[in-house]
């Protein structure tokens, strides 16, 4: 068999639709084909590791032996092109669009308000579309399987949930709408949680988001069939081999196993790829090369599976001796794996595994172990014990001598305790050992024993039909050590306010709208910036980071780079026209400060190119003292931006007068965004008068105007930056996007191309900076009856590399480490702490769930001193009145925080709740609940006063139709929609009579960015303005013809000569904050609310499961109660995140691990609470804003704060098994590292802490 010269036509089939490639490359996966090549840019780029879901398609296959089409959802960053040959792809353009017909998966989405910023949107649908096209009434437990590989950071995936739950057979939810026959409201009134919304006839309650009866049912017969030519291909294939030939690579279909195993002798070296998961891969991130790849899609014995009583042709054992380094088996390079024989257990043999991840599903484990126990017949004498362990060292570890040592011995108490020293003995983790967490590990090995020792105890019980076999006894409080936590779905009622009578019936002020893209977002259709066609001779922008955290920077050497094939230019400080320092050096110049700094770029004629090249570019440095990366070293070396303070009262006055005093600490992890649309930008350079436009995802376009003017020296008239819509930003693009922006502009500007840069997932979160990671010491002075008198905290946040937003970020930490409490006497510092990390930067919440976190702390720590409970003490403490007070003699009306309050109290069934979890505590030793409600308070608008502004842009045209602009960016927060809701109102035309388009500095200038929760207070006042004015002008046409229609008003006005374009703007408050004096105010209004959650721990893993949460939240009248819950339950999951999961990880040199959703974990389906109910508190108004409306989009991410401290209560619970009853440190996030090593037991002592000068895997910044 030879390979030389040829290469096959690969021939497959899209959306109905033949491709024929007569030089498929190997290299090239379906992703980039299907946006680039083919055009069908709904399957959309996350993560490019499989990681996220969000390139999901369908691919189709005729089995002609079992004549029989197959359907699966694949990732297509990792699906090789030349895997297609002979099957169909559908996309999520081939399932319905506007201009035809949508399909069922993609309404009920966008429907039930599934769908925020749409990014993950078309993964979801296809995930789900294949699920039915497999099976069409699928169960829960399918659907949750479909779902585990599609992250979504922004909805909370409760909607998409509901969406798709309408499919299944078995819901665990009657689906109905309707308050007085939905489960949840049956179960909510039973709970009396609903006592309150039948009282008044005044504000009516509704819980309805969205109407099923106009859903169309999912009808088998209209989906795309399998094209036939396909099948006939299949039919009539030739067994023969097939070859693709790329630039650098070779692709080989063998036809048989011989034909396989000819190749594997004649190619050793020669990877067989079957999913790619792992090639893929270690080829895209770990810069591993195959000139060949042999895939045996063709081999029949290696899909199938066969009862037999033997194995393959050379058998190896799955022992100690099967794997022999890190991914390498003893498998000879010209063998392959045949088959897998498991053998069925035999009686007295009993076989268990167990693995904690740092999340449930699509997760790799921390540590995992397989083991298995013989016993003599009748006997609990161990005849033959075998233990394996995974994710204790570079391979699978046999714990050898304890395996050995415990044969012949009797399953007992004695044995457990010498299994658990032999193990440790067996498992050695060096403290520097790669993944970190040592004693953790070391701990999750023998916490692993002790739940098989238990488990074998039970079924051998259950063999022998004995309670206490062997005299030992088991206590029942121990049993649920065995029981593995199982996962229901989300569900949950959503309440709100419904709106008041006398409005038309288009009027849709106060409805829960559906955003107004959501059926683009689910179609595929929605245009974000990536998804623009190329132009004419475009270039692609890759950049070039530091590798060193603070060094010199001796030499560029790009001279490899710039021959690289399809190579352009490099771009550097040098280039610049303009001013080479905004808010921060655009490009470095000579001194590198953190890993991920952007040192130059390269541009190419593709992204390959381009990121090839980037890779050759050759740096040298020289390391500088000194290296500053945690809050620990910051502090020490006194490297700090600024501080801030804020006194009140006679702190050590009354820290005197106190019965008590505690002091403690928190540390507080950073978070990356995640946005699933990475930093994006395209740059047009006009041909004349300097013109340049660009298209970028930033919630700020004026900034970047502004960065990308002074950048090449031009005024900003010659800037136009557009932005249509942006795949989810919170926060994390508006510094850095106009950044990125400059640098492709003056890439743009250098060779008079088109130029795009688009970020990589990796590159994305190196380079662009998270939430702040803080620190907050604290001293409190107390009463013995839970009054708190005296607070002195001081909080130390992170701010890397360059000052960004962090001294305000500061600001709101130190402003708002009162939360929602009345401290007569506090003194409250914030330090910026200057590191040599990328700089951090806004993310929602901006400092506020930081600080929280740590005045709940405080908070636990007196409830736990006076014997009270944390609710009891909370409450104690809240402010009360309307005429509450804070640090900085801010005069507010506290009165709804009291009122969210106790209306959680009463939703959450609280204090009932209570008692039951105490019960179930008595009950289990090994498993804890707890409980814990927080009040949420989160200040709204710009604390920088001039930001307090917004204008808008009203053009009508002669048939009525409206065009309307503000200076707001939609990114998946329903700004538009909301927007549209208010102009419909105003101008009293339904929304569909009103087009939005994009964002764009020249049609409205000097935008504020769209943040702070403030997007609909300010620039919805500024399209009311322009609403106003132009009706004011239309006055006269209505006054003479009162029965007339909108565009008969419109046509007079027009004959007459009045303009029907107008402009709108509104001056927002003064927010005026004297940081000398300590006085002022650093919000327009509160946002108030209270959420109780309740979680169950496992202590001996740390695993825990988020069993339910109720939110109330003070939302004022909401202009779109689906957006606004939408935000709340979307928020509410990012906090879920910050404090419960997301954990950044650094070396000890300042080198970002995390780098993409295999590393970092965010929320997926299986995190959220089982039961997640949302109410906005009815009969609330407020006067500052819109429509007496509020901005809530930041305000719930603080609520994510109370499933942490459930889980300290829990913990707290597994304390006092063994008399620990006092205050402990709970850092955040509480992962299950966290989680186990604070349940301190007898397995935990016997493990020893790492030795304090070692250097650990991972530092804590
Ligand atoms: C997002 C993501 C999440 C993941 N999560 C997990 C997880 O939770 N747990 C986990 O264990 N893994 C996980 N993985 C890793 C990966 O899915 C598994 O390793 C998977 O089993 C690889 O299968 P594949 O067919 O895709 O491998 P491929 O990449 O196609 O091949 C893997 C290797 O197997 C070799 N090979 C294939 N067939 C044979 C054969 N017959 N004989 C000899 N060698 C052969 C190939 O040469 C290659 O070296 C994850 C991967 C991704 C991308
Ligand atoms: S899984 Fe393919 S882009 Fe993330
Ligand atoms: S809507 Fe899911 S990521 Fe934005």
């Amino acid at each position: 068999m030879s390979q030389q010269g040829i290469t096959d036509e690969l021939v497959f089939f899209v959306n109905g639709h033949k491709v024929r490639e007569q030089n498929a490359d190997p290299e090239l996966m379906l992703l980039p084909y299907l946006r680039k090549t083919l055009k069908l840019t709904g399957t959309k780029y996350g993560c490019g590791g499989g990681g996220c879901g969000s390139c999901t398609v369908m691919i189709s296959k005729y089995n002609a032996q079992e004549k029989k089409i197959l359907h699966f959802s694949v990732n297509a960053c990792l699906t090789p092109l030349c895997m297609l040959h002979g099957a169909a792809v559908t996309t999520v353009e081939g399932i319905g669009s506007t201009r035809t017909s949508i399909h069922p998966v993609q309404e009920y989405i966008a429907k039930t308000h599934g769908s925020q910023c749409g990014f993950c949107t078309p993964g979801m649908v296809m995930s789900m579309y294949t699920l039915l096209r497999n099976n069409p009434t699928p169960s829960m437990a399918q659907l949750q399987q479909c779902l585990a590989g599609n992250l979504c950071r922004c909805t909370g995936y409760r909607p998409i949930v509901d969406a798709f739950r309408t499919f299944c057979t078995a819901s665990n939810c009657c689906q109905r709408r309707d308050p007085e026959e939905s489960c949840h409201l049956g179960k909510a009134e039973q709970d009396g949680i609903l006592a309150e919304s039948k009282d008044s006839d005044q504000f009516q309650v509704c819980s309805q988001l969205f109407k099923t009866d106009d859903l169309l049912p999912l009808d088998e017969t209209q989906e795309l069939i399998f094209p036939p030519e396909l099948m006939l291909m299949e039919e009539r294939r030739e067994k023969r081999t097939f070859v693709f030939r790329g630039e650098r690579m070779m692709w080989i279909v063998p036809a048989n196993l011989e034909e396989l195993l000819e190749l594997k002798s004649q190619y050793p070296k020669a990877p067989l790829l079957v999913g790619n998961t792992n090639i893929g891969p270690n080829m895209k991130f770990k810069g591993a090369f195959h000139p060949m790849i042999i895939h045996p899609a063709n081999v029949s014995e290696l899909h199938s599976i066969q009862f037999t009583e033997e194995g393959g042709r050379r058998e190896i054992h799955l022992d100690e001796n099967f794997f022999v380094g890190f991914g390498k088996t003893s498998l000879r390079p010209e063998e392959l794996l045949l088959s897998v024989f498991i053998p069925f257990s035999r009686k007295w043999q009993f076989v268990l595994a167990f693995r904690q991840a740092s999340r449930r599903e699509n997760a790799f484990s921390i540590v995992n172990a397989g083991m298995q126990v013989v016993f003599k017949d009748e006997t609990n004498v161990v005849a033959d014990l075998r233990m394996f362990f995974g994710g204790v060292g570079p391979t699978t570890v046999y714990a050898k001598r304890c395996s050995k040592e415990l044969t012949n011995r009797s399953w007992d108490e004695n044995l457990l305790s010498q299994a658990c020293e032999l193990l440790l003995d067996d498992i050695s983790l060096p403290d520097s050992a790669p993944g970190g967490c040592v004693k953790f590990r070391r701990t999750l090995t023998i916490s692993f024993f002790y739940k098989f020792y238990l488990q074998v105890w039970q079924r051998l019980q259950q063999l022998l039909g004995k309670e206490d076999p062997f005299g030992v006894n088991i206590p029942e409080r121990f049993r649920s050590a065995t029981i593995p936590f199982s996962i229901k779905l989300p569900q949950g009622f959503q309440r709100f306010q419904k709106v008041v009578l006398d409005q038309f019936s288009w009027d849709a002020l106060g409805q829960p709208v559906m955003h107004l893209s959501a059926i683009k977002h689910a179609t595929g259709e929605a245009v974000y910036c990536d998804d623009i066609p190329s132009q004419e001779g475009e270039l692609f922008l890759a950049l070039v980071t530091s590798t060193r955290a603070h060094a010199k920077i001796v030499s560029i050497d790009a001279s490899e780079a710039l021959h690289l094939p399809g190579v352009f230019d490099i771009i550097t400080t040098q280039d610049i026209p303009g001013k080479k320092i905004g808010m921060e050096e655009i490009l470095c110049g000579s001194e590198v400060t953190c890993v991920g700094h952007m040192i130059c770029g390269i541009v190419a004629d593709s992204q390959l190119h381009a990121k090839m090249a980037a890779a050759a570019v050759k740096i040298t440095y020289e390391d500088l003292e000194p290296l500053v990366l945690t809050l620990e070293d910051a502090i020490q070396h006194k490297s700090f931006y600024d501080h801030f303070k804020l006194e009140n009262g006679d702190v050590d006055a009354a820290f005197e007068k106190a019965d008590q005093q505690l002091e403690g600490e928190i540390h507080i992890g950073g978070q990356e965004h995640f946005y699933m649309e990475t930093h994006s930008v395209l740059v047009i350079p006009k041909s004349e008068d300097g013109e340049i436009e660009i298209v970028c995802s930033t919630q700020y376009p004026t900034f970047a105007q502004t960065v990308v003017a002074d950048t090449l020296g031009i005024p900003s008239n010659r800037v136009t930056v557009r932005v249509k819509r942006i795949g989810g930003a919170f926060g994390g693009k508006i510094v850095k996007a106009s950044r990125i922006a400059a640098i492709a502009a003056v890439a743009a500007h250098k060779t008079g191309r088109s130029v795009r840069c688009i970020l990589e997932r990796g590159e994305d979160m190196l380079i662009s900076g998270g939430r702040h990671p803080v620190l907050g010491r604290y001293k409190i002075g107390y009463m013995t009856d839970g009054r708190i008198i005296a607070a002195e905290v001081t909080c130390y946040a992170n701010g890397g590399n360059k000052v960004d937003f962090s001294l305000m970020v500061i600001q709101e930490i130190v402003s708002n480490l009162d939360s929602g409490y009345y401290i007569p006497h506090v003194c409250l510092t914030g330090f910026v702490c200057k590191t040599n990390l990328p700089s951090n930067t806004a993310f929602r919440g901006f400092g506020q769930p930081q600080a929280i976190a740590i005045t709940e702390s405080w908070i636990t720590d007196v409830a736990t001193k006076c014997g009270l409970s944390a609710e009891k003490v909370r409450e104690i403490n809240l402010y009360r009145g309307q005429e509450a007070c804070t640090p900085y003699k801010h005069i507010f009306d506290s009165r709804n925080q009291l009122t969210c309050w106790n209306e959680c109290l009463q939703m959450a069934s609280y204090h009932n709740r209570k008692i039951s979890v105490e019960e179930f505590n008595n009950l289990n030793r090994w498993k804890k609940r707890g409980i814990s409600i927080v009040p949420l308070r989160k200040g709204v608008g710009f604390s920088e006063s001039a930001l307090n502004q917004a204008g808008a842009l009203l053009h009508v045209y002669e048939d009525g139709s409206v065009l309307l602009t503000h200076g707001g960016t939609e990114m998946g927060q329903g700004l538009h929609t909301k927007i549209l809701q208010v102009a419909s109102h105003e101008l009293q035309i339904p929304m569909s009579a009103i087009h939005l388009s994009e964002t764009s500095t020249g049609m409205v200038p000097n935008t504020s960015p769209t943040a702070a929760s403030s997007g609909t207070d300010l620039n919805g006042m500024a399209v009311k303005d322009a609403c106003q004015t132009l009706l004011q002008r239309l006055q006269p046409f209505m006054h003479e013809n009162p029965k007339g229609t909108w565009k008969d008003w419109v046509e007079e006005a027009f004959k007459n000569k009045v303009s029907l374009s107008t402009t709108g703007f509104f001056k927002g408050e003064d927010i005026v904050m004297d940081w000398e004096k300590g006085e002022g105010t650093t919000a327009s209004y509160f946002v108030f609310g209270a959420a109780c959650s309740e979680v169950e721990i496992d202590c001996l893993t740390g695993d825990h499961k988020n069993i339910r949460t109720d939110i109330v939240i003070d939302a004022g009248c909401s202009i779109n109660p689906a957006v606004d819950i939408g935000q709340i339950e979307g928020a509410f999951t990012q906090g879920l995140g910050l404090f419960t999961m997301e954990e950044l990880k650094y070396s000890p040199k300042g080198v970002l691990y995390t780098r993409g959703p295999t590393q970092y974990k965010i929320p997926a389906v299986c995190d959220i609470p089982e039961q997640l109910n949302v109410s906005l508190l009815p009969r609330s108004q407020n006067p500052k804003a819109i429509y007496s409306s509020k901005g809530i989009s930041e305000a719930a991410v603080l609520a994510g704060c109370s499933v942490f401290y459930a889980i300290k209560d829990a913990i707290a619970a597994a304390r006092r098994e063994i008399g620990l009853t006092g205050s402990f440190t709970l850092n955040s996030p509480s992962t299950p590292a966290q989680i186990r090593m604070a349940c301190i037991d007898q397995f935990t002592e016997m493990v020893p802490d790492c030795v304090p000068e070692s250097t650990p895997w991972a530092i804590v910044v």
